[in-house]
């Protein structure tokens, strides 16, 4: 048989699926099993009810009946009510909390997962997705785990018990009353596979709705200078609309298992008061008997009813966990190699030999056979957009795979170290700055929290943001973002420098993260980070040339290659485009008022 998609055959997909969940079972063995003592307590009382009853039918079929003899077995029952009721808030307390505990387990352990995991994933589920795993999926794993466990068993050992009262009353009249039943069992096999298959629809429908509101949220200026309220709200109404649909499916299935279960109920009773009926007129079974009996069918319908209701939570519940074990089963693209080694310390020796680089899915490389020393000092790149830049400085930062024997720190493959190791050493400013709605002090020393007020000082004044700060009326301590000042990009950006320059690491690397500083302040910043530099690798990918005049070494880059490399004053001999721009930027400059 070939091999099918797990989306399609749920029910193999499930059985491995559950194992997921055994570690938990027994995490929480002992809460387990005292619930489900109490679960059978509750049981157990309640299939006593019934022979009380026809205790007391009896007594006044046979006109013995008296009233302190009425009283007392009334009294057995309340008592008998009263261990239902306390075992049943204890069942409740001890399932109900483990299916808790469960999710919380679960979704620590999804989380820590999807911290683990590259880029590569991230480009391939949107946060919605994710979103909607941690919250809807969870909740249907923990519905599954509570009440689905604890109407489970408790519809087994209700049956079990209930029939076997019944078939001591009377056999015969057991077996008629239970004739529908395989009726029920044949129907609710068909419709839980459509159940299975439109919950999941209904699932996939939330995520897309999530990750739009989610989408609409987190650009809502840009939303605004667009004026695209009224046709976000269409679209999201649309979605709405189709989620409801989708449920609306879902709700039919539901709607046809539910009755169906009733209906069979009922079918019974009504062969049971016409069969048992007669059996208790012709006095070979007593009216007490008869009630008992009744009571007992009763007690069944409750387990005929849940079998619909739990399948239904149990397909859910595998149907979502199918969902997140398809991303715990996601593998980090870039394996850790555990038994590498490290450096100590790392002197900022980067060499590239003959590395080239295609995105996952794609032919195209996006580095083509670069080979590159990258010594201590201060290294420019330059180039084009979509040259190949960030792809560089992402591969130097071990953010994606290379082969073995193309990239060495400090002569030692960098396959043979711990990305921790290598990661580590590197202070990183992207272009896209994030920052907290913290203040600002919070923000420069996130990867340092125990920094002292001189070094953050003297960091915030090599990224030229220091003079800014102060000018803010609480200094440092003024919150950013929502509930405080807005700042520049170019401010964010010098933020972001400082909060790099903290970490006192051997490399750094600035991809394109000045683009938003004016040309002077960009050169400031530089010249000002030279002392800090001494003995450190810092790689500079900037669109502007002026800043880079002072470099050890500058790369010029196109589609993926480096054409052009050496100082400032060969490149401007060497390098048409590079002498072209330079002319251009400097030109553009002095134009300026
Ligand atoms: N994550 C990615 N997945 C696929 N292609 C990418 C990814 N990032 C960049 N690219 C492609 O790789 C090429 C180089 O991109 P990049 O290194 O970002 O260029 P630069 O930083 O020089 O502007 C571009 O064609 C871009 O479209
Ligand atoms: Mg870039």
């Amino acid at each position: 048989m070939p091999d099918t998609d797990p989306k399609e055959s749920g029910q193999r997909y499930s059985l491995q699926t559950v194992s997921l969940l055994f570690p938990y079972f027994k995490k929480y063995g002992v809460r387990l099993t005292a619930g489900f003592a109490a679960l059978l307590g509750v049981d157990f009382f309640q299939l006593w009810v019934p022979r009380f009853i026809k205790l007391a039918v009896d007594e006044l079929e046979k006109g013995v009946a008296t009233q302190a003899g009425l009283l007392r077995i009334a009294g057995f029952i309340l008592l008998l009510a009263l261990g239902i009721a306390v075992c049943r808030f204890v069942w409740r307390y001890f399932v109900i909390g483990f299916s808790r505990m469960l999710e919380r387990d679960l979704r620590d352990r999804l989380l820590s997962h999807l911290l683990t995991l590259d880029r590569v994933f991230f480009q391939r589920h949107t946060t919605g997705e994710l979103m909607a795993l941690t919250t809807n999926d969870l909740s249907a794993v923990q519905l599954a785990c509570g009440m689905g466990l604890i109407a489970s068993v408790d519809a087994v050992v209700m049956t079990v018990a209930a029939l076997g009262f019944m078939i001591y009353i009377d056999p015969l009249l057991t077996l008629i009353a239970v004739a529908p039943m395989p009726v029920l069992a044949v129907i609710t096999r068909f419709l839980s596979a459509r159940l299975h298959k439109r919950f999941r629809k209904v699932q996939e429908q939330f995520e897309k709705l999530t990750e739009f509101a989610r989408s609409t949220l987190t650009t809502i200026r840009l939303v605004k200078a667009y004026t695209q309220e009224s046709p976000q709200t269409m679209r999201f109404g649309r979605m709405g609309e189709e989620y409801i649909q989708q449920n609306l499916k879902l709700a039919t299935v539901q709607g046809i298992l539910f009755p169906i279960s009733g209906l069979v109920a009922n079918s019974s009773l009504l062969l049971v008061l016409f069969f048992g009926g007669s059996l208790t007129i012709k006095g070979i079974i007593t009216a007490g008997d008869f009630v008992a009996f009744i009571s007992y069918l009763f007690m069944l319908t409750w387990p005929m009813m849940a079998i619909g209701w739990v399948t239904n939570l149990f397909q859910r519940g595998a149907t979502s966990l199918g969902r997140i074990q398809r991303i715990l089963d996601e593998k980090p693209i870039l394996f850790d190699n555990a038994d590498g080694g490290t450096l100590q310390p790392v002197t900022g020796n980067i060499s590239l030999k003959h590395l080239s680089f295609s995105y996952p899915g794609q032919s195209e490389p996006v580095l083509d056979d670069i080979s590159l020393d990258i010594r201590p000092g201060l290294l420019g790149v330059i180039g084009k957009t979509g040259c190949g830049k960030s792809t560089l400085c992402n591969i130097i930062a071990r953010l994606y795979p290379v082969d073995d024997g193309k990239l060495y720190w400090d002569g030692r493959d960098v396959n043979s170290l711990t990305l921790s190791n290598v990661r580590g050493s590197i202070a990183y400013v992207p272009q896209e700055v994030t920052l907290f709605s913290e203040t600002l002090h919070f923000n420069i020393t996130l990867g340092k929290a125990d920094a002292s007020k001189e070094q953050v000082e003297k960091v915030a004044r090599a990224a030229a943001i220091h003079e800014d700060i102060e000018a803010l009326p609480e200094g440092y301590e003024t919150r950013i973002g929502e509930k405080g000042v807005k700042l520049s990009g170019g401010q964010r950006q010098r933020i972001a420098l400082a909060r790099a320059l903290l970490l006192d690491r051997p490399v750094i690397i600035i991809d394109d993260g000045l683009s938003a500083v004016d040309m002077e302040t960009e050169h400031e910043i530089i010249s000002s980070m030279a002392g800090y530099l001494k003995g450190r690798t810092c790689i500079n990918v900037s669109h502007r040339v002026a800043p880079l005049v002072d470099a050890d070494e500058i790369l010029v880059m196109d589609k993926g290659r480096i054409t052009a490399k050496g100082k400032h004053s060969f490149l401007l001999k060497s390098s048409s485009y590079y002498a072209t721009i330079y002319k251009y930027q400097t030109e553009a400059q002095g134009r300026k008022p």
